[in-house]
């Protein structure tokens, strides 16, 4: 029954990632750009749509500049660009 209460949020909050694909702007990824890329990019960062791929590698470019980011809410941040800006 334990395993129940875990479970049913976890269904919940899939569901609602699944079907909605449009960014919600209190998810986890808009605020770690917010808090963590504003620093430099006062204007916001290039918006320009990019892969998964690329955006890893503009954000590990990022990290080389800087950008304070551990491997977890690196990995957050790059999906949630690459779905905010796709290409
Ligand atoms: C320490 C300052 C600093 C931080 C923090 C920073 N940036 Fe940047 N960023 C720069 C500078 C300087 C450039 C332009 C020079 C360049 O492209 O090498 C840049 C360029 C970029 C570009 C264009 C790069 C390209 O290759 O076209 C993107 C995209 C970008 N930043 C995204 C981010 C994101 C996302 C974050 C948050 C994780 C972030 N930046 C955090 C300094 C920073």
């Amino acid at each position: 029954m334990k395993k129940m209460l875990l479970i049913v949020p976890l269904l919940a909050v899939i569901g609602l990632v699944a079907c909605k694909p449009k960014v919600n702007p209190n998810e986890p990824g808009s605020k770690l750009v917010e808090e963590r890329c504003y620093r430099c990019h006062q204007t916001g960062v290039s918006t320009r749509g990019r892969t998964v791929a690329e955006w890893d590698l503009a954000v590990t470019k990022m990290i080389g500049k800087g950008a304070v980011l551990n491997p977890q809410e690196k990995a957050v941040l790059v999906d949630y660009l690459a779905r905010t800006y796709p290409r």
